[in-house]
């Protein structure tokens, strides 16, 4: 068979942190969708028209993270944190997490063939990765708390306990979901001007940035290694990095970490993020931002997406696309941009909160008739 994709390891060996030995744990994840959102550059050209902005000729792509193993971009994080747990003979991983991370780790894990326990935010976690979690077998604790107070938590217990850490601030982590800026660029040809995504414990936009600097030819902090440094450069630039934040659980914004943080995008409810000092690295150094929108612009965006785009995303993952619909308001976005939104989990995960959204739309029921369906559907 010609051409079947490998895994994100195989594929971008040459750049990642690993050890001819290291027995490679990997579910396939990477590969993703990077789609065309046409009726999305058309409200953004809408959007800026209305403040006297032209945003003509802009391209937008979303980037469906949505399609991994787990459903989320996490795998690519956790395909090297696995293979490294492995190659180290540890037998238990741990993580808090508001969900993602927790189904990404109890998978993985099963894939490794080591114990995980995952600490959760008590009753703030979509029953979609709840279910994932238990039905790949991990330990659970739910926390009388928040994800901060997880981390806390997991952060002691992993330095007292021969137990590994698998959350963002394990650096193979970010070394894997580099190789989505990677994908990207070998994509379009070159880096975008911007690149969009929502930031909760801020390890995405640094993997983000390293990833694109990598690409081109530059080292950022957080890169651990030299290797992939000495490759031939494969972009011509960096994009800006444009972070989202929902409302309540903005401390970027806030210029501080956020004491109780509250969002209906609960994988992003995040108060106190791990990766605080690459995130605003990130930021400053590609001239980008970091901004906060509401809940409802949130859920609209989700629903936009879905009804527009053809891509059914979790709400953590629409604040992308609200955060670039609310800055094409502000006049931001530059006419001939190439943008990329990160859709960083899917929306099968938390159905619940879309279809709340929508007044929990029942379908109206007939009898087992043609005619009955004719009539149902106005045709
Ligand atoms: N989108 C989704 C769907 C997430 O699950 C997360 C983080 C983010 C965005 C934010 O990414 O933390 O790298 O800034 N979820 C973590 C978890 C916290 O536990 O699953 P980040």
């Amino acid at each position: 068979m010609a051409n079947v994709w490998s895994g994100l390891i195989e594929e971008y060996r040459n750049r990642l942190p690993l050890e001819p030995g290291d027995p490679v744990v990997t579910l396939f994840e990477g590969n993703t969708p990077l789609v065309r959102a046409s009726r999305l550059e058309e409200r953004v050209a809408l959007a800026s028209e209305a403040v006297g902005v032209d945003a003509s000729g802009t391209r937008i792509y979303v980037k469906f993270e949505g399609a991994n193993p787990t459903g989320s971009f996490k795998d690519r994080g956790m395909t090297m944190a696995m293979t490294k747990v492995k190659a180290a003979g540890t037998q238990m991983v741990a993580c808090a997490s508001t969900g993602n991370t927790s189904a990404s780790a109890a998978a993985y894990a099963v894939a490794a063939g080591v114990e995980c326990a995952v600490v959760l935010p008590a009753g703030k976690i979509a029953l979609g990765k709840l279910a994932q979690a238990v039905m790949h077998g991990a330990r659970l604790v739910a926390v009388d708390g928040n994800f901060d107070d997880c981390l806390r938590i997991t952060r002691e217990l992993t330095e007292k306990y021969p137990v590994a850490l698998v959350n963002s601030i394990n650096p193979y982590r970010l070394q894997g979901q580099k190789t989505a800026a990677f994908e990207i660029c070998d994509a379009l040809g070159d880096a975008p001007d911007i690149h969009v995504l929502p930031v909760g414990n801020a390890g995405n936009i640094s993997a983000y940035w390293m990833g694109y600097n990598e690409y081109f030819g530059h080292k950022v902090a957080s890169s651990i290694e030299d290797s992939a440094m000495r490759l031939k450069p494969q972009s011509t630039k960096v994009p800006r990095m444009w972070g989202i934040q929902a409302e309540g659980a903005a401390p970027f914004v806030a210029g501080k970490p956020v004491e109780n943080p509250e969002t209906v995008a609960t994988a992003i409810r995040i108060g106190n993020p791990a990766s605080w000092d690459y995130a605003v690295a990130a930021r400053d150094d590609s001239q980008g931002l970091i901004t906060a929108v509401s809940d409802a612009a949130i859920m609209e965006a989700q629903a936009i997406l879905a009804a527009e785009v053809g891509v059914f995303c979790e709400p953590a993952s629409a604040a992308s696309v609200a955060g670039l619909l609310a800055l094409a308001a502000e006049g931001k976005v530059p006419a001939g941009a190439k943008i990329v939104c990160t859709l960083t989990g899917n929306g099968l995960k938390d159905t619940a909160t879309a279809m709340e959204n929508r007044g929990n739309i029942a379908p109206q029921v007939i009898a087992p008739e043609l005619s009955a369906a004719v009539t149902a559907l106005g045709l």
